[in-house]
């Protein structure tokens, strides 16, 4: 990434709290006056980019899908730094692929089968979803986990079948209010993670994604606070790091519950958050642009 990296580094010098990838404050810095010395120790200067994605849920129809990308797309030039991704219901997908092509936004998908192909009524391959021009997909959202009763092991044959396919899983994790209040937060997302680690080895995460979505910030306008918030996003980074570090480093977690435009900057400040899954503020053009604004260097 050499010198297109420095916008990035300085976001993270100002970056508060610990980093647990082991990048001290200083040692950033430092990293950023050598890597104003061209060709010199570009892999030292890599840096996670932010990633915006929303998340539409089962909203939307052919009129407001198209309003919706016209928006985004108006307002692209000023998200400078961030990544935006957005993941429509599945049938409005190839409608948002041609009105996203030739621009940067990737295009993602809310969910997808475990097989292949075959006869399962209803359901969605991987293979069709990078067919029709999905980058990302998103699996173990905790609604397929509620609603529909989808457990870990499930969710990593997603996980894997995805990236089998090509696709950049994007593994939402996060507990619930009363595991929160249990006090098994770690607990959870601990186990969440492990069973996509048991099925896939820790070095398919480093061509994945992780939401950490707690589940009772979900829809309900109660975000966690920036300091809740990094506290798992640490945990995760610290327990990926001691399976592999490199990986740790690498790895983009999100953060989804309740971000808006008004708060986002804040959560994106912390260490080990980079960027967010964004549900209802992402059906609104000017909000979902705010957000990724926040991600700006
Ligand atoms: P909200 O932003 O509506 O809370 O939804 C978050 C989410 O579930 C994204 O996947």
């Amino acid at each position: 990434m050499g010198l297109v990296a420095d916008p990035h580094l300085v976001r993270l010098i100002n970056k508060k709290g610990p980093c647990v990838t082991g990048h001290s404050p200083d040692k950033l810095i430092f990293r950023s006056r050598i890597a104003k010395l061209p060709g010199l120790l570009s892999r030292e200067v890599e840096m996670r980019q932010p990633l915006v994605a929303g998340n539409w849920k089962m909203n939307g129809s052919l009129a407001s899908v198209k309003k919706l990308v016209e928006g985004i797309k108006a307002g692209l030039a000023t998200v400078t730094t961030a990544e935006l991704a957005v993941c429509p219901p599945y049938v409005y997908i190839p409608q948002v692929a041609a009105m996203l092509k030739g621009t940067s936004v990737a295009l993602g998908a809310q969910d997808v089968n475990d097989r292949e192909s075959g006869a399962h009524t209803g359901e969605v391959a991987p293979g069709m979803l990078t067919d029709v021009g999905c980058k990302y997909a998103i699996v173990g959202h905790s609604e397929r986990r509620s609603i529909y009763g989808e457990s870990d092991d499930f969710t990593a044959r997603k996980f894997a079948a995805a990236r089998k396919a090509g696709l950049v899983p994007i593994l939402c994790v996060g507990e619930l209010l009363e595991e929160r209040e249990r006090g098994i937060t770690e607990q959870v997302v601990g186990r969440q993670l492990d069973a996509v680690i048991a099925l896939e080895g820790i070095g398919a995460l480093a061509d994945a994604v992780i939401a950490y979505e707690p589940v009772w910030a979900i829809g309900t306008g109660k975000t966690a606070s920036p300091q809740q918030a990094q506290d798992v996003h640490a945990f995760i980074r610290g327990k990926l790091a001691g399976l592999d570090k490199a990986v740790a480093a690498k790895i983009q977690i999100l953060y989804g519950g309740s971000v808006k435009g008004s708060n986002a900057a804040e959560l994106f400040s912390m260490a080990d958050i980079d960027g967010g899954l964004i549900g209802g503020a992402s059906l609104d053009a000017n909000d979902f642009l705010a957000i990724g604004r926040a991600g700006n260097a």
